[in-house]
């Protein structure tokens, strides 16, 4: 027996990047999937493969700052595999600028991604997660879920983002409060915060040609200038930036019974110490 089969594992911005790849990783240890991402092509193509590799997976396409959308994530969840057991808040992106240039737009576009979101997605799923909790210490069983938070090596202070910066400590402060609030209800919620991995988030910047993705109507500039992208490759003890399947391992490491012990945590998933 696979060791996630039959639970239920959420999570959000999986259409790309780590996240993609920890839908995939979950799959493979036997989770069914509900796969998110602001776009609908690269959503449905994971859950296509997961399909195609024998698991089980669905789309709940949308953007995690929809007000409509915590619900109608956890709705996906109940309706399709009649249950909640992983949520992994994942979906993401930067935007950019010192603080005076920073706008109050930008502020809290990236606030509402990184933080409210979460914490919406999480008071959505509470319900559900209690009930079942207590249903099952009636029967006097003892059952794990896991939540995993995505933060970052930023949260300790980086140039020009003010805004994701904030966030990622912020969802640290989130992680370690609902691991005291959940815990009578057996639910280890964690926090991984990455170093460098290589995704769309992290490619050089191509000067006037640099990349941009559109997140809900703005086209935003993405990646990271040459000059970091060299500091952070000699800066990693393990010398090299991680690839989104690395990455992907240590959520994956939350996910499994062997943490049922770990809760309120942050790992530093960087090649090296923070
Ligand atoms: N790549 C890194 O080095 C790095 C470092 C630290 C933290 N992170 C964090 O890891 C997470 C994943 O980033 P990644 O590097 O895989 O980036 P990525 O751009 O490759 O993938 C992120 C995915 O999230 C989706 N997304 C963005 N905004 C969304 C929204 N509002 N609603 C739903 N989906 C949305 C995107 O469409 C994309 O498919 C993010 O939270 C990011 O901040 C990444």
């Amino acid at each position: 027996m696979k060791k996630l089969e039959g639970k239920v594992a959420l999570v959000t911005g999986s259409g790309r990047g780590i996240g993609r790849e920890v839908a995939h990783q979950l799959a493979a240890y036997g989770a069914k999937v509900v796969v998110n991402d602001l776009d609908q092509a690269p959503a449905d193509e994971v859950v296509a493969e997961i399909r195609a590799a024998g698991g089980e997976a669905v789309a709940c396409v949308g953007s995690v700052t929809a007000v409509d959308f915590p619900e109608r994530f956890v709705k996906t969840a109940v309706d399709t595999y009649g249950g909640i057991d992983i949520i992994v808040n994942n979906a993401g992106y930067t935007w950019d600028n010192v603080i005076q240039k920073m706008s109050d737009e930008q502020w809290y576009a990236i606030m509402d991604c990184h933080l409210t979101a979460p914490f919406r997605i999480l008071r959505a799923a509470q319900p559900f997660i209690s009930a079942a909790a207590k249903k099952e210490a009636a029967e006097g069983k003892e059952v794990f879920r896991k939540i995993v938070n995505i933060s970052s090596g930023a949260a300790g202070g980086n140039v020009g983002q003010t805004n994701y910066s904030s966030a990622k400590a912020g969802i640290m402060g989130m992680t370690k409060t609902l691991a005291k609030e959940w815990g009578r209800l057996k639910v280890n919620v964690n926090c991984i915060a990455f170093g460098h991995i290589e995704t769309r988030l992290t490619e050089p910047f191509a000067g006037a040609d640099s990349k941009t993705v559109n997140i809900e109507g703005r086209e935003i500039k993405v990646g990271i200038s040459e000059q970091l992208v060299e500091r952070a490759k000699t800066g990693i003890p393990l010398g090299r930036p991680g690839t989104p399947k690395e990455a992907a391992g240590s959520v994956l490491l939350f996910c499994l019974p062997e943490s049922n012990y770990l809760s309120g945590q942050v790992l530093y998933c960087a090649g090296g110490p923070r």
